[in-house]
């Protein structure tokens, strides 16, 4: 028969170890999240962040012609490879074609449509 004393004692020592044992394994846990992050935690540049929000401005108010990779859809022709200039791009994007294209001059202010035009530059 264990003493009451005994008993607490085996309580005692069977909650630290779990505690420990948790401890051990959030620490691990906490760990090797951070080398996840840290593995490529280097900070995008300037000109990542501008295509990347140029991306995204794609995705919502081009994609659905020019297509998901825009590389032409039903209607719209691919905008991969083109051959114009950037200026063109803004041109476009800004005054639209008629019949074709909205224009976007409303929407976007220029700092966002130099995102686009940046964003479309990397499909080249
Ligand atoms: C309603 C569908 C539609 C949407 C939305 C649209 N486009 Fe277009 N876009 C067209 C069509 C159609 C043409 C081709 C017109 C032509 O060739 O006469 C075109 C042409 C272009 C061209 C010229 C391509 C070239 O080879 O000269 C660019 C650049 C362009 N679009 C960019 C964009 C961007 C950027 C967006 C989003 C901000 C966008 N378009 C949204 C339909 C669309």
């Amino acid at each position: 028969m264990l003493t009451s004393l005994e008993i607490k004692g085996a309580v005692a020592a069977v909650t630290t170890s779990a505690l420990l044992l948790s401890g051990t394994f959030t620490a691990a846990g906490t760990y090797r999240a951070h080398r996840r992050a840290g593995s490529d935690a280097r900070p995008p540049t300037a000109s990542e962040l501008v295509t990347g929000r140029g991306r995204s401005l794609f995705f919502r108010s081009c994609a659905h012609c020019h297509g998901q990779d825009a590389d032409g859809g039903e209607d719209a022709p691919s905008l991969r490879k083109l051959q114009i200039s950037g200026s063109h791009m803004t041109l476009v994007i800004r005054s639209g074609i008629k019949g074709e294209m909205p224009s976007f001059a409303k929407t976007y202010t220029e700092q966002d449509t130099a995102a686009i035009v940046a964003y479309l530059k990397t499909l080249n």
